[in-house]
């Protein structure tokens, strides 16, 4: 009993270290580092990327998969103190001129100010679908996870499983949506002071670089795409099963509800609200809400 004991005892942690390991994402496997000069970087073991910003350079990195749908998380912690200037990206895009691309752009700011969670949707090369958001918390004191679920019904971007946007497939209405070009996953922190913080009116403090943004837990229930096969099956019929629900999933009323208190009291700016960008009136996708 002892000795049973002894060996349980010894090993467990062993095991249980494995398991948490086996399962845990590894940035090593998933991500290449694709600009920055030494800048990013993947630690301890696969389990941290950290994207950094100098006056001479930023940095950045996109996935080796290439995704046709998908519920993506990642966890981020952006740059703390004065980061003012500097902007996190974080997105999928697809290539070509008529590209598909889904965004979000952390903007920093002047210590204790609010950073603003920009987002995007372009679908066919046309973007121009601005919402900008502040947050709940700081973002730069700890980790949170930003979701996006992009199924062929619609896009939602989540903010640690809080919704604060959905783009809906309206193509019956002539919107183009993206669903036929598969995209990777790209992040970078680069210099962005002529517009980033307050329009452009605070510049980036060179003195407090390296900025440095941080990545974990990389997460993707998503169908990989390679060659013109998608690993969920045919492409346009998608097969739903138990494991891919988030291919169907859609927002049930309490998320209803919590997208509507962000848009309530976080949402700073709405393409679908700004009657001077569209004097010919405003996109159809902006008619419905
Ligand atoms: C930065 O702080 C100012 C002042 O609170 C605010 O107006 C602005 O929206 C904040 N965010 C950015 C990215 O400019």
């Amino acid at each position: 009993m002892a000795s049973l004991y002894v060996v349980l005892s010894l090993f467990m942690p062993v095991l249980v270290a494995y398991l948490m390991v086996a399962s845990a994402s590894n940035f090593y496997n998933d991500f290449d580092i694709t600009w920055g000069d030494g800048r990013a970087r993947i630690l301890n073991n696969g389990q941290l990327l950290t994207l950094g910003l100098d006056k001479a350079s930023g940095s950045g990195f996109q996935s080796r998969n290439q995704y046709l749908f998908g519920k993506i998380d990642m966890q981020l912690k952006l740059v703390p103190g004065n980061s003012a200037g500097t902007v996190t990206a974080y997105y999928l895009s697809s290539k070509g001129s008529t590209w598909d691309e889904i965004d979000f752009e952390f903007l920093g700011n002047l210590s204790g100010d609010p950073y603003i969670l920009h987002t995007n949707v372009f679908s066919q090369g046309k973007g121009n679908r601005e919402q900008q958001f502040y947050l709940w918390f700081d973002p730069t004191a700890d980790f949170h996870t930003y979701s996006i679920l992009w199924n062929p019904q619609r896009i939602i971007f989540s903010v640690d499983g809080t919704p604060i946007r959905e783009f809906k497939n309206l193509e019956s209405m002539g919107v183009p949506f993206p669903k036929n070009q598969a995209m990777r996953i790209y992040s970078s922190l680069w210099n962005a002071d002529d517009w980033a913080t307050r329009g452009g009116l605070v510049k980036t403090d060179w003195s407090q670089a390296p900025f440095t943004a941080s990545y974990r837990n990389f997460n993707a229930n998503a169908c990989v795409w390679s060659n013109g096969v998608s690993s969920c099956g045919t492409n346009s019929s998608p097969s739903t099963s138990r494991t891919n629900s988030w291919l169907s999933e859609e927002l049930d009323s309490t998320s209803e509800e919590k997208l509507q208190w962000v848009r309530k009291n976080y949402m700073i700016y709405n393409y679908c609200t700004d009657a001077k960008r569209f004097p010919q009136g405003f996109p159809p996708e902006c008619k419905l809400s």
